[in-house]
């Protein structure tokens, strides 16, 4: 566990990190999140300083939503072309609600930030806040998924 970055306070993250998560706050505003009720706001900064924000779209086809975390990767990845992703910042709280509430991504939104992270060959990492008083900063979308499903399986599949 000890490749992982562990804080009790907010406060004693780095600049950079809380930057962003208090843009990802910000974003979750812009949430629509009538079915769950739970905003989740997040942000990442590309190589150039750009900050690209997203936010949870859900759908009365529940399915048919998307989590923040992919919002904010497709939409850099859409309009910005190129640029890597520095790091990213994900942060949850009630629809209409001040305090922050624990948000670590989901599965799927690992798996997604897995493949960007191995196209731009450089490691993403990952701020999230995993309790009521602990912020993590993870190294990478790897560390957060070991054993992971890459192209690197289809590769080795199409060479037998
Ligand atoms: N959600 C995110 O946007 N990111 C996460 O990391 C966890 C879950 C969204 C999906 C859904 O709209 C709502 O939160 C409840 O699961």
């Amino acid at each position: 566990m000890s490749e992982f970055s562990v804080y009790k306070n907010f406060d004693d993250l780095d600049q950079e990190s809380k930057y962003l998560a208090h843009k990802a706050k910000d974003a979750a505003n812009h949430a629509h999140a009538p079915y769950s009720k739970f905003t989740v706001g997040a942000a990442l900064i590309l190589d150039d300083g750009s900050v690209i924000t997203g936010a949870n779209y859900e759908n009365a086809a529940y399915p048919s939503g998307m989590c923040a975390e992919r919002v904010a990767f497709f939409a850099a990845s859409a309009q910005h072309p190129g640029k890597r992703i520095m790091k990213i910042a994900v942060v949850a709280k009630k629809k209409g609600g001040k305090d922050l509430l624990p948000a670590t991504s989901c599965g799927p939104c690992r798996q997604v930030m897995l493949e960007f992270e191995t196209n731009q060959k450089k490691a993403i990492p990952i701020v999230m806040q995993a309790d009521d008083n602990t912020w993590v900063i993870a190294p990478s979308a790897a560390s957060l998924l070991p054993f992971s499903f890459t192209k690197d399986n289809l590769d080795a599949h199409h060479k037998k």
